[in-house]
């Protein structure tokens, strides 16, 4: 008897099924039978990788405002940066990681602290060593993705009141210049700022970043000066390299009310939600800032137009109760709802519920929201999951949720997962692990999560097959497909 499982792949839709065809032959005749796998594909070109940012995984930042933080005791867990994941001398060897997972891109930062460790002094050895990782990331064909800000800033910078005021955003687009003149010929994808939103507020409104504020007026200056720098910093790049790819991201955030028929819950999410990302986006879009946030704050000068791409950064939603008792946080008790899935707890904050279906309604809420104007990229999204046992399954149902926002005309062109191998996690320190690599802190040991196998496969195949999801995550199985499914019928109905 000869069993052949011949002519592979005959494709339904665009992405859909796959039909296997087994022809068996026996004495009794030839059978064919047919068999159909479910896949989830993704547009060719795609990008696949990870991202991370310099402090928390070169290890050796002493020059930054983040060190200070740590020396004078701030870190939740006690831990220090140290080496972090000792990317200074050995960023390769993880480089090499992610190319075996056929990542084609990876997010990094440049330390501003290093290029410039002094006002207008210029370390040329640290460009030698960011020249050395991306040409790394070339010879291993992954595009580097590098941020320019991801939350540090040299001492000096910090000292003269960093982002609080607006005259030293010109100090920020000269080191933006000084870059990319250097780097231009390494890299075209930049971002300006990580995560606008979350350096203002956990730094100036909940000082649990920083420089440890608590002021709502600051807070938001602090937001419209690095909307501002962004802009600057946009047309600087632009000019040094016209064919650059030039963006930011915000982290993005989801409010939902816990009692869905209770007007001032719905009222109390609804604000959250326009504060947090909306008024920020709009904002950058269009240069103005909404009513009441207007009567603070100056809008923005020369700002529509000035992104290539909208980043978007997605880990979580919250549940929202009105609480009369709460004006500082704008009359909202925050928590995690009842019986969700959720990351692994921090020492300080909770990283929040496993909320598959968040990424795709911000998808579609930017998009709206921008009105398709620009592709979008997912700059970040990740768990905190020491044992692993979550991960597989957040992976699979985030990217089936991607893929259903693609399929239905978003233009979503990568997606960077948070991140590569654990990094030192801002004010939480070892405490959460949000990396595909397990790594021990102390011996620089790296052992592959479960998840970095599925990772590997996912970027390998372009897609996400049944097999796959049997393997690493079989109770996903119907939520995988049919989020994609349904997806079809609403846009086929
Ligand atoms: C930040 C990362 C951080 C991650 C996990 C993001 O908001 O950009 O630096 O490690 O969240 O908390």
């Amino acid at each position: 008897m000869v069993n052949q499982p011949g002519l592979v792949n005959h494709s339904l839709s665009s992405c859909h099924m796959v039909q296997y065809f087994y022809i068996s032959a026996t004495d009794k005749g030839v059978h064919v039978f047919m068999a159909s796998k479910r896949l989830l594909r993704f547009p060719e070109g795609f990008l696949w990788g990870t991202a991370s940012a310099a402090h928390q995984c070169e290890g050796g930042n002493t020059n930054n405002q983040w060190y200070r933080w740590e020396r004078q005791g701030h870190i939740l867990s006690g831990d220090s940066c140290g080496d972090a994941s000792d990317w200074w001398r050995r960023a390769e060897s993880d480089f090499e990681l992610a190319e075996q997972m056929e990542n084609n891109a990876l997010r990094l930062s440049l330390e501003w602290s290093r290029i410039e460790p002094e006002e207008e002094r210029w370390d040329s050895t640290a460009l030698d060593r960011y020249r050395a990782m991306l040409s790394d990331l070339r010879r291993r064909h992954m595009v580097p993705i590098v941020t320019l800000h991801h939350f540090t800033e040299p001492l000096w910078f910090a000292d003269r009141g960093g982002f609080a005021n607006p005259e030293n955003i010109a100090f920020f687009v000269r080191y933006v210049r000084y870059a990319i003149s250097h780097l231009q010929d390494l890299c075209d994808f930049w971002l300006t700022f990580n995560e606008p939103n979350v350096y203002a507020v956990m730094g100036y409104l909940l000082g649990i970043f920083p420089p440890g504020e608590h002021d709502l007026k600051r807070t938001l200056l602090v937001i419209r000066n690095l909307l501002q720098a962004h802009v600057e910093a946009f047309y600087a790049i632009s000019e040094l390299q016209p064919e650059a790819r030039i963006g930011y991201c915000l982290h993005y955030r989801l409010f939902d009310p816990a009692r869905p028929l209770w007007p001032l819950d719905v009222a109390a999410a609804a604000l959250q939600e326009e504060s947090f990302n909306w008024a920020i986006l709009r904002a950058a879009e269009t240069g103005h800032f909404s009513v009441p946030l207007n009567f603070a704050l100056e809008p923005l000068v020369r700002a529509p137009g000035t992104r290539d791409y909208h980043g978007v950064n997605y880990y979580t939603r919250e549940m929202v109760r009105f609480d009369p008792t709460k004006p500082g946080e704008l009359f909202a008790r925050r928590f995690d709802r009842l019986n969700a899935i959720v990351n692994d707890p921090g020492v300080g904050e909770s990283f929040g519920e496993i909320y598959p279906e968040g990424i795709y309604r911000v998808l579609k809420e930017v998009y709206k929201r921008t009105r398709g104007n620009k592709p979008l990229y997912i700059t970040e999204n990740g768990f905190s999951n020491v044992r692993d046992d979550r991960r597989p399954r957040a992976i699979l149902e985030h990217l089936a949720m991607v893929h259903r926002a693609i399929q239905e005309g978003i233009p979503v062109r990568g997606y960077l997962h948070w991140t590569l191998v654990d990094n030192f996690e801002w004010a939480e320190g070892w405490s959460a692990r949000f990396g595909l690599i397990e790594l021990n802190p102390h011996t620089q040991e790296r052992i592959p999560r479960r998840s970095a196998s599925l990772f590997g496969e996912i970027c390998r195949a372009n897609a996400i097959t049944e097999e796959m999801v049997e393997r690493f995550a079989p109770e996903a199985m119907e939520t995988v497909f049919g989020a994609s499914e349904r997806a079809r019928s609403e846009v086929t109905a």
